[in-house]
């Protein structure tokens, strides 16, 4: 069968991987790919915002089944659209991408159907939102409603930073801001968790822990993620089945009774504190760089998964997992999150030869005359399974050094809450 998988990042590239693996897809295109997509599918550069075109080449090319990574078409209803014309598509639809395209839309939802999340307030003004504040516990935290690729959070600890925080969002800082979240700030330790859905049923998808912090020791701005590890050290039977009876359920129910449908992978991005899930965000895809954790440690055929789930047929699989750990690093362009270089050659990556248990995951990479060049914040993703995370990070940074990217940072205490 053909696949086509859109997007461009480590997501992307290790989707395409795991796709690759299974006897039933004969081709891959990716839609537009990066440098590492382009050596096991074909890449297709095409405009994510181009719906049409993205359609008019599905059609033309006859692919069987179209796997949305990113959040943007997904909320812009990419799915809706490819589906009116008969495609048969993995992922949410517009209303349900709503989890994470508004905050608002998700944090009614929390309190409609009694989901624990932190207290919030919902304003629509600078006046209104500061004044809120005057009366709140520090630290808070203050929220862009919309999409904002992780970095339209604040965390506040005073008055001087919540003041920046308001005036940043409603000056436009991440886009057009009709509205601003006000939350209470939850201490615990952060978990995401995974399920798949087929719009009847759905299956757990594996657990992991992000490092959104761009600096070593949870420090410094908000990243898209520097590294993630998986399974979560708070994985346990218990907490499994209160953030499946408190958290997941309701928000399905929720969506049924709004008269539609979740399919696609659903992350829930939780916050565990004395042993209970709180709910901080919803996301409707996988998140990157958890991805590029969790598929290496996939045993089933990952595209009879999705097979299944686009013909609602998920019960009849049973998803095997291997029990090793998986641990990545992302290695970013130096200044990233703020400014940093493109274009810049990484030499050495055609000579690092990988074990089966090690994997080079592109994300902001392009191929030009047989060069590599970077052409985003995080350029690669190196991931190891074994059975012990300390191994897994170690070779992981042994990689790492192999290429010598000399315009290029990583976290080296990746994994430090289940290591150090
Ligand atoms: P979000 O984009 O909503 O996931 O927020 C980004 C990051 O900010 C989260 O991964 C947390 O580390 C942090 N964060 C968000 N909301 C809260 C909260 N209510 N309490 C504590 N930390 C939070
Ligand atoms: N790793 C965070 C995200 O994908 O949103």
């Amino acid at each position: 069968m053909k696949v086509a998988v859109i997007g461009s990042g480590g997501r992307e590239h290790a989707i395409c991987k795991s796709l690759k693996k299974s006897s039933k897809v004969d081709k891959i295109y990716c839609i537009p790919g990066n440098a590492g997509t382009d050596s096991i599918s074909k890449n297709i550069k095409i405009d994510l915002k181009d719906f049409k075109k993205i359609k008019d080449f599905v059609l033309l090319n006859k692919i069987d089944i179209v796997l949305i990574g990113p959040e943007k078409p997904l909320v812009d209803g990419i799915v809706d659209y490819l589906e009116s014309y008969n495609i048969k598509v993995f992922g949410p639809n517009k209303i349900a991408s709503q989890l994470e395209g508004s905050k608002t839309f998700t944090k009614n939802l929390c309190k409609k159907y009694e989901i624990p999340t932190a207290k919030f307030g919902i304003f629509e003004n600078s006046g209104d939102a500061l004044n809120f504040l005057k009366d709140c516990d520090l630290p808070t935290v203050i929220k862009a409603d919309g999409l904002a690729a992780g970095k339209g959070v604040y965390i506040c600890n005073n008055k001087e930073e919540y003041i920046i925080a308001v005036n940043e969002i409603f000056d436009g800082k991440f886009g057009k801001a009709e509205k601003i979240l006000v939350e209470e700030f939850l201490e615990g330790e952060e978990m995401s968790f995974f399920i798949i859905c087929d719009g009847e049923n759905y299956k757990n998808f594996g657990t992991a822990q992000d490092h959104k912090r761009v600096l070593e020791g949870d420090k410094g701005k908000n990243t898209g993620g520097m590294g993630a590890y998986s399974p979560s050290r708070l994985e346990s039977v218990e907490l499994n089945e209160k953030i499946l009876n408190r958290i997941i359920n309701p928000t399905l129910k929720g969506l049924k009774e709004l008269n539609t449908t979740f399919k696609g992978f659903l992350y829930a991005g939780l916050m565990i504190v004395n042993d209970e899930p709180y709910l901080i965000e919803y996301n409707v895809r996988m998140g990157d760089p958890e991805c590029q954790t969790i598929l290496p440690k996939l045993e089933s055929d990952f595209f009879e998964i999705i097979l299944a789930c686009v013909k609602k047929d998920l019960k009849s699989i049973d998803i095997k997992w291997y029990k090793d750990k998986c641990l990545c690093i992302v290695l970013c362009a130096k200044g990233y999150p703020e400014i940093y270089k493109k274009n810049i050659e990484i030499e050495n990556l055609n000579e690092v030869n990988l074990e089966s248990n090690e994997f080079i995951f592109h994300a902001g990479t392009f191929k030009k005359n047989n060069q590599i060049l970077s052409n985003g914040g995080r350029v690669l993703n190196f991931v190891v399974r074994s059975d012990n995370f300390q191994f897994s990070r170690n070779a992981a940074i042994k990689l790492i050094n192999k290429i010598d990217w000399k315009d290029g940072f990583y976290r080296k205490d990746i994994g430090y809450k289940v290591i150090d």
